[in-house]
């Protein structure tokens, strides 16, 4: 997709650096965040993240004139949205955490506003199974002149895809550009429009699955991690008591191909505690 517009929803930690990384590649970069002083700090080519790297290439993406910042969106080519998901405040009767796809919705609803036929939309956000079909629907709520897969399989007018970011905090942009990418089409047409979004800057494998599949996949990683992370921190504990050293314990545990895994998995991510 060279010399296409990509617009990008959400401009935090994942969609900002993500704009500076298709900008620094020369590709036209409309930046959509509904916080005007977000907008503000990136047109003035600094950043409101902390993130290595980071405002150096924002600064270049503005000063060149492929990035810019709006506060809503504008028609493109590809629309990647990535918007917060975190988990409603109220507890349900069930007492499991709800995720907050409202975030999600609204920034569809205002995509819906510019797409035009052969437009591309990828959610990026952490998402429940099943939510990019609910994006398609909000989408499709709101433009009944066009068409989308749900409906109309691989003739439809939108490409519908999710996409979920990868990248670690501190390492975003390395990360970016060097990790594959689990690419999941609501069809394999849909996939193909978002692997040529992509090969604009990915040097990873762009792999394609089903859109739950792809869901999935996110979710599996941070649960994965998650496990592994709690997993070091109670060995940490049981450490302190026994007064092992948990640093040289997990060294050990991971001359192993398997019998180190989880600790190997976790280690890096989060000081272990210690208390
Ligand atoms: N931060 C990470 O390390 C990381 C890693 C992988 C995946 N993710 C996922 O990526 C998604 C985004 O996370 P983040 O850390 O970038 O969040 P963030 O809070 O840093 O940024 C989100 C941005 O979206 C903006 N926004 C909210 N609603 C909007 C709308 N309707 N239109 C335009 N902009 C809107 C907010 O103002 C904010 O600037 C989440 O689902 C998160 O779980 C985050």
């Amino acid at each position: 997709m060279t010399s296409k517009r990509i617009s990008i929803i959400g401009l935090g930690y994942i969609g900002l650096p993500t704009a500076a990384v298709f900008a620094s590649r020369k590709q036209k970069v409309i930046g959509v965040d509904v916080i005007q002083d977000t907008v503000d700090i990136i047109n003035a080519g600094k950043v409101h993240i902390d993130e290595p790297g980071l405002e150096l290439m924002v600064k270049k993406g503005i000063n060149s004139g492929f990035l810019k910042a709006v506060t809503s969106p504008e028609p493109a080519d590809a629309f990647l949205i990535a918007v917060p998901t975190p988990f409603l405040k109220h507890i349900s009767e069930d007492s499991v955490p709800k995720p907050d796809l409202s975030y999600i919705e609204s920034a569809s609803r205002s995509v819906a506003k510019v797409l035009k036929k052969g437009d591309v939309v990828i959610l990026e956000s952490t998402s429940p199974v099943g939510t990019t079909e609910k994006m398609a629907g909000w989408l499709a709520q709101e433009r009944h002149d066009l068409t989308f897969p749900q409906m109309h399989g691989s003739i439809s007018d939108i490409r519908i895809a999710y996409c979920p970011e990868r990248v670690l905090p501190g390492n975003i942009i390395n990360e970016l550009i060097k990790n594959d990418r689990v690419i999941g089409g609501m069809t394999e047409r849909c996939s193909e429009a978002a692997i040529q979004v992509y090969r604009s800057f990915v040097e990873g494998n762009c792999v394609t699955t089903n859109v739950r599949t792809a869901e999935m996949t996110k979710l599996t990683e941070n649960a994965s991690r998650d496990v592994g992370i709690a997993f070091a921190n109670e060995l940490s504990v049981i450490c302190d008591d026994l007064d092992i050293d948990v640093w040289e314990l997990i060294r050990l545990a991971n001359r192993h191909p398997t019998g180190g895994h989880l600790a190997a998995g976790a280690r890096c991510r989060r000081p272990l505690h210690c208390g």
